[in-house]
């Protein structure tokens, strides 16, 4: 019998190490044909024309399409990542924006006349150097004013003795998925379409291809059965995408986009550099007195869209003068967009970096300073936290960790001949949660089938759902059957803000209650027993679930705390992370092996985040100066350490009857600051401006 907080490996993990899972570009469909974006090479101007003559001459082209013969789509109400609709006019607004698409009966064919494609340009002075960018208010980020004030910051630091006023920087981070984007579209009878594609968010986007493609959305399927990874860049309907599901239409065959490294590294998301000042005042008791947060990032001219960092200011420390402020300037870029932790991750960087400098400044343990001035409330909000237990990840972290035998003084340890250094921050991520329908059924087999239109990034939704399933139903685990990943089944919600177990695992508990009621027994193997007596095939039941009152009472908010060494040679400035610990307090722990899982993976994104990755733009001509996974440096195994996780707290049955927060984002917040404080420990440099390079670290 499973029991919620046991470890159960993966349902799909056969499935993906044996190449049966099926991923969007490998669905088998027959005429299937081939499309090949082209893209502008200049940044910023008009098209001044295009031909395409050589192309559509080109062996085994079907069509070539541009802005002057775009196919037909709609102006959307819901979200696309990028407002402004493929192929709309003749204007270029970034590096690698899509200007056309060849369709070939392969793909080697269409590609090949892609580059046969030729176009002359009006290019007008690119913005490109985020210093000479135009600075505004950043607009209201989904509904919530990104400018906030509390008491006053001015009077708060003026009582302060010990105060911290810096600039931290982080830099522009790629999506780089696994599986890269790709998009089968099927028009089958002409006036419906199946559509093959990785998606977050499975009812989301049948709702936005149907009004794309000026149609009912009963007559969009979205079938999306495993994903390979998104973060973030797989919620909505990109450029490429849409472009086929329109271009699909048209010529009347079944037809793949993929695109390649190179396109997805200008056209597909990325996390905007940010440059943030803290200014920090404390008593000295170490107590806070104000706390203020200024954050620049820069968006794209196709669309809107501001990393959050001041997100996570209000909910960590409490102080009553709090100032919170966001700017926004147009590049020449493509359009940034939610990243793991979008905001929560670079804004606890600047954060947790500032308070390691107060505690030094006031010579109090960085994990006292934290647990002073912890705050009950969410003071934006002004409602109590439910279920909070950051005290014990910072308790239970630096005991696990043997953090009273570090050094009190920077560059005090070294180990073969290289400096060792201790740091620690916090995390955080808000605990979200959307609505689910559920189906549950009870086969005569014994077996019981969960069925929603969820989906399974890589985060183990599918392991999640049938250990609820198995509990509600108080049968074993290998019993349950999953289904995710296609529109035909009940709304199963996001999978984004890390909410999907919170939304889906009350719908199930429902559902199986419901299947239950249906079958008229107290237990699933009461109406299996029953099945078999009458001959029934199946009992059946659809549940839903959705938030009520609760967030007017209680704010809702995962907490975690990070400890780690580093080793660092000065000699050739290298840093390798040696020892790394996280304790996270998510609500009620349901998988505990992937759960884990899932914290790792943030650890290692964010090492990476920290050590690596940064992109920048050509100053000429404004493409990404990567343009594959060798250019683009990320973290690789041997970059990273074993990586200790625990759970502390309890389950949230405020926020939900699974008690569930989730886990997908929280692990990357801190990670950098983390590491950049053991750095200071180490070597006494306090490095603001990621990554951290070996530059960075010479002595
Ligand atoms: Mo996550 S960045 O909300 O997919």
């Amino acid at each position: 019998m499973s029991k919620m907080g046991t470890s159960v490996s993966r349902k799909d993990g056969v499935a993906k190490v044996t190449g049966t899972a099926t991923y969007s570009a490998e669905h088998q469909l027959s005429n299937l044909v081939h499309g090949y974006v082209v893209t502008s090479t200049i940044a910023s101007g008009q098209i001044q024309r295009i031909d395409i003559s050589e192309a559509t001459k080109a062996p085994g082209v079907l069509a070539v399409f541009t802005h002057l013969n775009a196919p037909k789509v709609f102006k959307p109400k819901s979200k696309i990542y990028e407002a402004r609709l493929p192929l709309s006019d003749n204007q270029v607004h970034y590096a690698g924006q899509i200007i056309g698409l060849v369709v070939a009966d392969t793909f080697e064919r269409a590609r090949d006349a892609a580059f046969r494609v030729k176009v002359d340009y009006n290019p007008q002075t690119l913005v490109i150097d985020a210093t000479k960018a135009n600075f505004k208010e950043a607009p209201p980020n989904f509904g919530e004013e990104m400018k906030f004030t509390t008491g006053d910051v001015a009077s708060g630091m003026a009582k302060a003795t010990a105060k911290v006023t810096q600039t931290y920087k982080s830099s522009t981070e790629l999506h780089a998925p696994m599986e890269p984007h790709a998009i089968i579209v099927d028009w089958h009878s002409g006036d419906g379409a199946t559509i093959y594609e990785h998606t977050q968010w499975v009812l989301g986007s049948q709702r936005t291809y149907a009004e794309l493609l000026g149609i009912s959305a009963e007559k969009v399927r979205i079938i999306s059965p495993y994903i390979g990874g998104g973060f973030g860049s797989k919620a909505f309907p990109w450029s490429h995408a849409i472009l086929c599901a329109a271009a699909a239409k048209e010529i009347k065959r079944p037809l793949k986009v993929v695109l390649s490294r190179r396109q997805m590294t200008a056209l597909a998301g990325h996390r905007s550099e940010t440059e943030q000042i803290i200014r920090l005042g404390a008593n000295k008791e170490g107590i806070i007195t104000a706390i203020d947060h200024e954050v620049k990032s820069l968006t794209s001219p196709v669309d809107v869209f501001t990393e959050p960092c001041t997100s996570i200011t209000p909910v960590m420390y409490k102080t009553d003068n709090l100032r919170l402020m966001q700017e926004l300037a147009v590049m020449n870029v493509g359009v940034p967009t939610f990243m793991r932790a979008p905001g929560e991750n670079p804004g606890m960087w600047a954060l947790e970096s500032a308070m390691d400098e107060l505690a030094w400044n006031l010579k109090i343990d960085p994990v006292e300073l934290r647990l002073k001035n912890e705050t009950k409330i969410h003071q934006r909000k002004k409602l109590p936290f439910s279920a909070k237990h950051f005290d014990d990840c910072l308790k239970v972290g630096a005991e696990k960790f043997g953090w009273e035998n570090r050094a009190k003084e920077p560059r005090a340890t070294s180990r073969d001949g290289k400096l060792i250094g201790w740091g620690m921050a916090a995390a955080t991520f808000p605990g979200l949660r959307g609505n689910a329908s559920v189906k549950v059924r009870l086969l005569r087999s014994g077996t019981a089938h969960v069925l929603t239109a969820g989906n399974d990034m890589g985060t183990g939704a599918y392991t999640v759902a049938a250990i609820i399933a198995a509990e509600a139903l108080q049968i074993p685990v290998e019993k349950i059957r999953v289904e995710l990943g296609d529109s035909r089944l009940p709304d199963g919600g996001l999978a984004g803000g890390s909410m999907m177990s919170a939304s889906m695992a009350p719908a199930i508990m429902a559902a199986c209650q419901e299947v239950l009621k249906q079958a008229k027994a107290k237990t699933a193997q009461e109406a299996f027993a029953l099945l078999e007596k009458s001959g029934g095939a199946a009992f059946e039941a659809t549940a839903s679930s959705k938030p009520g009152e609760e967030s007017k009472k209680f704010a809702f908010q995962s907490w975690g705390a990070h400890f780690c060494e580093v080793a660092i040679d000065e000699t050739i400035g290298r840093l390798r992370v040696t020892r790394w610990l996280s304790v996270m307090d998510i609500g009620r722990v349901i998988n505990a092996k992937t759960a884990a899982s899932q914290v790792r993976g943030g650890v290692i994104m964010g090492i990476s985040h920290a050590l690596m990755e940064e992109c920048h733009f050509d100053p000429n001509i404004g493409y990404p100066v990567v343009y594959d996974l060798a250019t683009y440096h990320y973290a690789a195994h041997a970059d990273i350490p074993r990586i200790e996780v625990a759970f502390v707290g309890e389950p949230d049955i405020n926020f939900n009857p699974a008690g569930v927060r989730g886990v997908g984002e929280i692990a990357i917040t801190g990670v950098s600051a983390a590491i950049a404080n053991a750095v200071y420990h180490a070597t006494g440099k306090r490095l603001r401006s990621l990554p951290l390079t070996p530059d960075k670290l010479l002595a």
